[in-house]
């Protein structure tokens, strides 16, 4: 039985197949030198319409094969009324083009090799710029290297330098700023279609809302760090200008990073966007996917769906179709992720049309109070 694998990569073992074809075609060949004529008219037709068939099929495959780069590389598909005007781009190239994201990596030497490489390799790549604000340069990252320690108590510190030096060095680089943890995974092109209908001209933040502790009020949220926050140019700017008045910012470098940057940037007066998508739900997750989705095994009192800013028990179980960020993702689940989102095709699923938010004035922003009745 064994024999029978091998002889499958070597035909020649197979004799009787050989002999078997040869007497078909002889058989065929007899048939045609005794054909009439009534026969051989059938046999012609036969012959154009098979013709007439192949050229049809073949040039539907090549004007629908033209259409298929659309959709690849990227989740977004584009209706009619939009492709007319991407030309030969992509939904996500385009958004690439004029959604500039710089992101950048607080992350420090011991994982340089570990984490922060590997996030390079997936989802950073995506990123218009990157750098990793880490205390040694590396051949192998864009690195910039700041004077803080790398100690858990200054992460204030270090977050505030980060962003003072992006400013100062390369505001010009992109319109969006992105910090993000050594383990955020990031959804660039569904950060970008949610950026979209701001002007980064704004003074505004995203990321996910958690409601401020403490001096809460109902109107005040920050946003959590591991999931990553983003901030508009003008944001940026606001920030690096105004960091150093005391009564607005934290001077010291210890506390959290995240709840100070909320307080500050609050204080600046740059608002705490709302990101949850058209059926709000978050896009942000502080937490890894699966969390999101058996949240029912740690029941309502569940840390996330306590300190939300935004009910996040809207979409219990459930998670975004359009993510942006995902914290808790270790190294190995990054190559993962890269695999089912950009490589991996389910056979036979339809493409949904999209289309471009419409872009929202300064003056028509309105952003929800926290509708979370847990404290
Ligand atoms: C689209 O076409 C323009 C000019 O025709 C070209 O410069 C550009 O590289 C093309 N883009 C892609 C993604 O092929
Ligand atoms: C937040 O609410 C407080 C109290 O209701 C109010 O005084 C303050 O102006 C509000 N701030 C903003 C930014 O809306
Ligand atoms: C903030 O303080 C730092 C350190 O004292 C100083 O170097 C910097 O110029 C100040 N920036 C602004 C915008 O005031």
């Amino acid at each position: 039985m064994a024999g029978e694998y091998i002889t499958l990569e070597n035909p020649a073992t197979y004799p009787r197949f050989h002999s078997n074809a040869n007497g078909v075609a002889s058989g065929k060949y007899r048939s045609v030198q005794r054909i009439s004529t009534k026969h051989l008219i059938l046999l012609i037709l036969l012959v154009c319409s098979t013709l007439i068939v192949s050229y049809v099929y073949w040039d539907v495959m090549v004007l629908t094969a033209g259409a298929l780069p659309l959709s690849r590389g990227t989740s977004l598909a584009v209706d009619d009324m939009e492709s007319s005007g991407l030309g030969n781009e992509t939904l996500a190239e385009k958004l690439h083009r004029e959604v500039r994201v710089l992101c950048w990596v607080l992350t420090t030497p011991k994982y340089h090799k570990t984490r922060a490489i590997h996030i390079l390799r997936t989802w950073g790549k995506r990123c218009n710029k990157i750098y990793f604000m880490t205390s040694e340069p590396d051949d192998e990252l864009p690195t910039v290297v700041l004077s803080k320690p790398d100690s858990y108590e200054v992460l204030w510190g270090k977050t505030k330098e980060a962003f003072v030096h992006i400013h100062e060095q390369m505001r010009h680089e992109a319109d969006w700023f992105i910090k993000a943890d050594d383990d955020t995974y990031l959804f660039l092109e569904n950060l970008r279609y949610m950026l979209y209908p701001y002007s980064p001209e704004i003074p505004i933040y995203f990321g996910f809302n958690y409601k401020m502790v403490g001096t809460h009020q109902k109107n005040e949220s920050y946003m959590s760090g591991g999931s990553g926050y983003v901030l508009s140019r003008e944001a940026l700017r606001i920030f690096a200008e105004g960091r150093n008045d005391s009564s607005k910012c934290r001077q010291e470098d210890d506390h959290a990073e995240d709840v100070e940057m909320g307080k500050c940037l609050f204080n600046l007066g740059v608002k705490a966007g709302d990101s949850r998508d058209e059926q709000l739900r978050n896009r942000f997750y502080p937490i890894a996917p699966f969390g999101a989705l058996l949240s029912g095994n740690v029941g309502m009192d569940f840390w996330l769906y306590k300190y939300a800013y935004y009910n996040a028990r809207s979409c219990m179980d459930c998670l975004s179709e359009y993510p942006v960020a995902f914290h808790y993702v270790d190294s190995k689940q990054l190559y993962v992720y890269e695999y089912f989102n950009y490589q991996f095709q389910l056979s036979g699923r339809t493409q949904v049309a999209e289309r471009l938010p419409k872009k929202i004035r300064e003056e028509e922003l309105v952003i929800p109070e926290s509708d979370n009745p847990l404290y």
